[in-house]
């Protein structure tokens, strides 16, 4: 459990946060919740109702759809914002790797800050756009490895 100065310390430096303003950052702070988890737990489901986003204190999550991951998140990372923006079912599960602690912000909280400091909705964009070109490279990965296995049969 952090103290709540060692938690304003640690949002000032998560990405998405960095252009809010340290009135508004102290108010935040104090408002998240924070949740711990033991290894393998799973957070949530892909195609449950989506209330919050959480920031990865400390541990490793993985993001999977079934059996697959899509992703390692770990410490200062963000996950579960798809849901809060278009108000559709979690795109995907999230499971602890080890121990895990959270910040958790809900919808209101979100949209707050980003009133509050617009540049928070571009650092969250920007994020999702890496995240897009991962998936785009690994897709593309996979359709190479495929093509070559096809014409490794002929
Ligand atoms: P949400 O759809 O609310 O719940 C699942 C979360 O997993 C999603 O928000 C994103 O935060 C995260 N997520 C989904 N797909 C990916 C991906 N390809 N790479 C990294 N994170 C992802």
């Amino acid at each position: 459990m952090l103290s709540s100065f060692d938690r304003l310390l640690f949002i000032r430096r998560v990405s998405i946060f960095q252009d809010l303003r340290d009135e508004f950052l102290v108010k935040l702070a104090s408002a998240m919740d924070e949740l711990s988890f033991p290894a393998e737990h799973t957070i949530f489901e892909q195609g449950e109702e989506g209330r919050s986003l959480y920031v990865v204190i400390s541990g490793r999550v993985r993001v999977h759809v079934g059996d697959r991951d899509l992703a390692r998140l770990e410490k200062g990372t963000f996950f579960g914002e798809m849901s809060l923006f278009d108000a559709e079912p979690r795109s995907a599960s999230v499971t602890t790797v080890e121990n895990c602690e959270c910040l958790t912000l809900n919808q209101l909280q979100l949209i707050d800050a980003i009133e509050e400091t617009p540049e928070i909705a571009i650092n969250i964009t920007r994020t999702l756009s890496r995240r897009i070109r991962e998936l785009n490279s690994k897709i593309n990965s996979y359709e190479s490895q495929l093509k070559t296995l096809d014409l490794s049969k002929t």
